[in-house]
């Protein structure tokens, strides 16, 4: 059955040759777009939606985030507001309450996670394990997000949890581990962070990078969050498809980023709920570097689901122009997961939209905190 969405005062097409569109229209089939032009030429369909005069973007794609998990760390963001720094080792408090949790619990806390993201106007969005840290409970996060998501990421390596020698840690992660996740995962992820005790360093990273390759794995990484280090440099040369964080980068750092192929994913609502300097948009983009824009949505450094809110930090905080902005939380998050039917409106690709209450794009900076995504197909 083919559709025929009219009343769309802009679109955007995030399509080199259609740009942004006003006074638009599109025609679907099932779930793919056959045309997209000006309402005045649109073609006759089988069915006609009147979408109320609004602007239409592609679903958010929202390429980083860590629902699988249990507890409560609103302790923890109260005292990092009084001045505590975040060094992530509160991981471990969230790992005994994540490994205490039943399926059935762990199962209804995804699902209501992913709900709240749907309603902000996210229509993709990739979910890592990393809270439980053990053969059986990383395993079974994996199984539980692979209900509601293709895009899942093996983290065993997020950190050493207490109790094991780092070494030891390390061979368990590559090799039970990862044999028991790889069946549930089309990723594999580690937190390369030299600058907090509980993560990994350079060496370490490479070695779960390598060995999650070897199993089938594609690459993605936490690098650059809360120093300089090796992780950026890393996930350039090993062909990571994304780098996450990208907080602190040397000059060497977007010179790797500007000539490989790997997409620098900035995470604002970390360094505003960690109260951080924000990473530098500007310098990336003016390289030529790919950039995304995800929530990394966590219990510890950002527990918001928010990609309107991403968009209005990256607007107000890291020189990002809103159209830039909104392209990193779509068409860039789709290519952090490599995917080319998501991200961009246009025949061929997905119906995978969103329809704003507000008539332009500009109103996801514009009215921060507003609620303006009316709906998600
Ligand atoms: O992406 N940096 C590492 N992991 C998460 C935070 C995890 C936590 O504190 O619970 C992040 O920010
Ligand atoms: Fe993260």
């Amino acid at each position: 059955m083919t559709v025929l969405y009219t009343g769309i005062a802009e679109l955007v097409t995030h399509d080199p040759e259609l740009g942004v569109l006003t006074d638009a229209a599109f025609v679907t089939a099932e779930d793919m777009i056959l045309w997209v032009g000006p309402a005045s030429a649109a073609p006759a369909a089988d069915e006609r939606v009147f979408l109320g005069e609004r602007a239409v973007v592609p679903g958010f794609v929202d390429s980083h985030a860590h629902l699988v998990f249990a507890g409560d760390r609103s302790a923890e963001f109260a005292a990092r507001m009084a001045g505590r720094p975040y060094d992530g080792g509160g991981i471990a408090s969230t790992m005994a309450a994540t490994r205490a949790a039943t399926d059935a619990e762990l199962r209804a806390l995804v699902t209501a996670r992913v709900a709240e993201m749907r309603a902000q106007g996210t229509t993709t969005v990739e979910i890592k394990s990393g809270y439980g840290l053990s053969v059986v409970d990383e395993a079974r996060a994996l199984a539980i997000a692979v209900e509601v998501t293709p895009e899942t990421t093996f983290l065993g390596a997020h950190v050493v949890p207490p109790g094991i020698d780092r070494a030891d840690y390390v061979e368990l992660v590559t090799g039970d581990m990862l044999a028991a996740c790889a069946p549930h995962a089309r990723w594999i992820d580690v937190f390369c962070e030299p600058a907090s005790k509980h993560a990994f360093d350079g060496d370490e990273a490479r070695t779960v990078l390598t060995a999650g390759r070897a199993a089938g794995l594609e690459l993605r990484v936490h690098g650059n969050q809360l120093g300089h280090g090796p992780g950026v440099t890393l996930a350039v040369e090993l062909g990571a498809a994304s780098v996450d964080h990208c907080t602190y980068l040397a000059p060497s750092d977007v010179d790797a980023l500007a000539g490989g192929d790997t997409v620098a994913t900035l995470l604002p609502g970390v360094e505003f709920s960690t109260r951080s300097p924000y990473p530098d948009a500007r310098r990336l983009i003016d390289a030529g570097v790919t950039v995304a824009l995800a929530t990394d949505c966590n219990p510890g450094t950002c527990y918001s689901s928010s990609m309107p809110f991403m968009i209005a930090l990256a607007v107000r905080e890291m020189g990002m122009t809103v159209a830039e902005a909104l392209w990193a939380a779509t068409a860039g998050g789709a290519q952090a997961l490599r995917r080319t039917d998501i991200g961009v409106l246009a025949p061929g690709k997905r119906a995978d939209f969103t329809v704003l209450d507000a008539p332009s794009h500009l109103h996801l900076a514009y009215r921060p905190g507003v609620p303006l995504v009316v709906g998600a197909p």
